[in-house]
C-alpha cells in the first residue's frame, strides 16, 4: 500500500496500539496507509482514518476496496475529528494512532513545494486550502516573517534570515524551493556534512503554513474525548516542537496536578489523571531501521493509556 513511503516504528506502533480482534481503531494520518494496512491486517478489527491531503485519501480509497467492511477514510484535519465523530456517529476507540509530519509522497513530489533538494513551486500545503508558503515569503512582514522562523524553526539567525529575504524580494519575488533554499545558503553559507542552512527556515514555514501545532493539540484533545476506558494513544514525533507538545499533553494529565500556581504553560489542573504515560522517555528507532530508513532518525513514539476514574477507582 505504502510504495514511496516507508512507515515507521512500525512494529512498535502496532504493539503499543495493542490491536485487537472486534477493536476499533483511529489512523489520523493516514499518509500512504502504512499504518491502517498493518493494523488491518494484525487483527480482525475496524480503522477509521482521515487524512487532510486529498492524494492520502485518494490511496485510501483503494484500501477501502481491499477492506470494505472494515475501513473507511475521510479526508479532514486533526480539528475537524470532532464534528467527522458526530456526522458519522463515531462512537470511542480502543486505540488512536497519530503520525506527525508529512510523507514521503509529499516531500518527494517537487510539484508539493515541500523539500529544498527538488525544485518545484514555494507551496508547502498539506491540503489544497489556505496561505502558501510563497505567500508568506512574498508578503509577510519582516518581523512577523523573523519571528516565524525563530518559533516554528527554532532558527537563531532568523533575524538575518527574514531581512535578507524583505530585501531580495524587492526585486524579485521568490517562486521557488530552490530559489530560497540556494539564497539562504548563500546568505549562511554551508559547512561540510552540516544539514542544509535552508532547513529550519523550511520546517518553520511548513510548520507554519500548515498550522501544525496547533493541529497536534487538537488531535490530542481529542483523544482524550474519544478513548474508551484502557485505550491507547500513540503519537509519532519527529522534531522537539512536537514531541513537546504531546509529553506536556500527557504529562499533565498523568498525575494529579500541583496547585494552580505551579502550573507550566499547557498543563491543567486535573483532579485524577486521565492517561497513564507508559513510556516517559518515548521509544526511539532501533540502529538498524534508521540505516534502513534515515527518515525514521528523528522519530519518537509515546504510548499513554486513557484512565477513567469514578470514586477513586481506576477503571481500564
Ligand atoms: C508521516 S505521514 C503518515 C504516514 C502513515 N503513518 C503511513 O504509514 O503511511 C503524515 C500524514 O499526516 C497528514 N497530516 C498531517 N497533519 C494533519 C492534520 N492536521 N490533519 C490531518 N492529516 C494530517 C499528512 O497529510 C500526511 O499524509
Amino acid at each position: 500500500m505504502s510504495d514511496g513511503h516507508i512507515p515507521v516504528l512500525l512494529c512498535e506502533m502496532l504493539q503499543s496500539l495493542n490491536v485487537q480482534d472486534q477493536g476499533c481503531y483511529l489512523d489520523a494520518t493516514f499518509g500512504g496507509g502504512g499504518y491502517s494496512e498493518a493494523i488491518l491486517k494484525h487483527a480482525d478489527c475496524q480503522v477509521f482514518a482521515i487524512d487532510r491531503d486529498p492524494q492520502a485519501v485518494a490511496r485510501g480509497r483503494l484500501l477501502e476496496q481491499q477492506y470494505p467492511t472494515r475501513f473507511k477514510i475521510f479526508e479532514g484535519c486533526f480539528s475537524d475529528l470532532s464534528h467527522l465523530a458526530a456526522a458519522h456517529f463515531w462512537n470511542k476507540f480502543d486505540g488512536i494512532v497519530f503520525d506527525f509530519g508529512v510523507s514521503s509522497f509529499q516531500i518527494d513530489q517537487p510539484e508539493r513545494g515541500f523539500s529544498f533538494r527538488f525544485d518545484g513551486p514555494l507551496d508547502m500545503r498539506m491540503s489544497t486550502n489556505g496561505i502558501s508558503a510563497g505567500e508568506v515569503v512574498n508578503t509577510f512582514e519582516v518581523e512577523d516573517l523573523a519571528n516565524l522562523i525563530y518559533r516554528y524553526g527554532e532558527e537563531r539567525k532568523s533575524r538575518r534570515i527574514a531581512a535578507a529575504i524583505v530585501r531580495r524580494r524587492a526585486e524579485k519575488p521568490f517562486e521557488t524551493t530552490a530559489d530560497l533554499a540556494g539564497f539562504i545558503e548563500k546568505l549562511l553559507g554551508r559547512k561540510f556534512g552540516a544539514q542544509h542552512p535552508a532547513t529550519l527556515t523550511f520546517q518553520a514555514l511548513r510548520i507554519f503554513v500548515n498550522n501544525e501545532l496547533i493541529e497536534i493539540e487538537e488531535g490530542l484533545n481529542f483523544s482524550q474525548n474519544f478513548l474508551k476506558s484502557g485505550g491507547y494513544l500513540v503519537t509519532v514525533t519527529f522534531h522537539s516542537l512536537e514531541d513537546r507538545i504531546v509529553k506536556t499533553f500527557v504529562r499533565a494529565r498523568s498525575s494529579r496536578t500541583k496547585v494552580a500556581s505551579r502550573l507550566l504553560p499547557g498543563e491543567i489542573q486535573t483532579e485524577q489523571p486521565l492517561f497513564l504515560d507508559l513510556f516517559p522517555k518515548g521509544i526511539s528507532p532501533t540502529a538498524l531501521e534508521v540505516q534502513q530508513n534515515p527518515r525514521s532518525r528523528s522519530a519518537r513514539l509515546r504510548v499513554a493509556r486513557r484512565l477513567y476514574i469514578s470514586n477513586d477507582e481506576v477503571l481500564i
